[in-house]
């Protein structure tokens, strides 16, 4: 039997990156997607996939049809693709509206929708990115927050819908990984530091590190997980209390 064929998008950038190494080293056939196509192809050269340039607002039906016209069949979707525009919400524009949901949220769940009859073919397995800003919403960010909520909301519903088929739906939860979309902060030495030491594992998490949890997801390893959201964060996202002032306490 041949590689297993996965389809990552946004795959030639940031975490996308990670997760293509990542898959390719585990032995899947990637199909690089990215809406930057030189992007995409040099990923694709890297990882000895193949490159599916694209906007995925524009037609899922046809990415996913050049997906499987590449392998003649489809194992897994990573809808990886996302954006930020940051503004106030009370300033968030129409325009930013519609941009960051047709990206982040409505263009996962249609190319979710395209690839369905081909993943229940092959037993197959969606992971979806979200991110903690889901559950803990980001101040300044705009429409981002909502939409990775949606992105949650649709990983529970799809896993749901989706299980009788065969189907495996999850999500994998990045905190602060240090990719083009968050550079702003990280070019900004003391940032980064104070960033840093907010991390219960002191350090920023890498590509990599989301790459090995979507590997794992859409492992047999994970044959009875379905609709989770597992987040990579360092344990930041469990350190509500520790920002209460508080007398001394013991430091481990
Ligand atoms: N970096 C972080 O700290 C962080 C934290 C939480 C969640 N995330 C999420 O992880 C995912 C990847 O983020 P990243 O940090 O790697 O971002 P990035 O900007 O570094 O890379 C995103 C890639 O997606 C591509 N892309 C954008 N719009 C597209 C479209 N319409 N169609 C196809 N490709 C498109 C871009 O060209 C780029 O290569 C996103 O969903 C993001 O929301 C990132």
């Amino acid at each position: 039997m041949g590689k297993p064929t996965v389809l990552v998008t946004g795959g030639g950038a940031g975490i996308g990156e990670g997760i293509a190494q990542v898959l390719a080293q585990r032995g899947w056939h990637v199909l690089v997607n990215d809406i930057d196509a030189p992007a995409a192809a040099r990923v694709a050269q890297a990882v000895g996939g193949t490159a599916l340039p694209g906007d995925i607002r524009t037609d899922p039906g046809a990415l996913i049809s050049s997906a499987v016209a590449v392998s003649g069949a489809l194992h897994a979707l990573v809808n990886n693709a996302g954006i930020i525009r940051r503004s106030a919400l009370a300033d968030t524009s129409e325009a930013d509206l519609d941009l960051v949901y047709e990206v982040n949220l409505k263009g996962m769940v249609r190319l979710a929708q395209a690839a369905l009859p081909h993943l229940q073919l092959t037993g197959g397995a969606v992971v979806n990115i979200s991110s903690i800003a889901a559950d803990n919403p980001q101040p300044g960010a705009g429409f981002y927050s909502m939409s990775k909520a949606g992105v949650t909301a649709f990983t529970r519903h799809a896993a749901q819908e989706w299980g009788p088929l065969g189907v495996r739906v999850n999500a994998v939860a990045p905190g602060l990984i240090r990719t083009a979309m968050a550079e702003a902060v990280y070019a900004i030495p003391e940032l980064h530091e104070k960033r840093r030491l907010m991390m219960p594992l002191r350090r920023i998490g890498t590509p990599i590190e989301l790459g090995k949890v979507v590997a794992f997801l859409l492992s047999d390893d994970a044959s009875y997980v379905s609709g989770q959201v597992i987040a990579v964060d360092g344990g930041f996202s469990q350190t509500l209390i520790s920002h209460l002032p508080h007398p001394p306490t013991p430091t481990p």
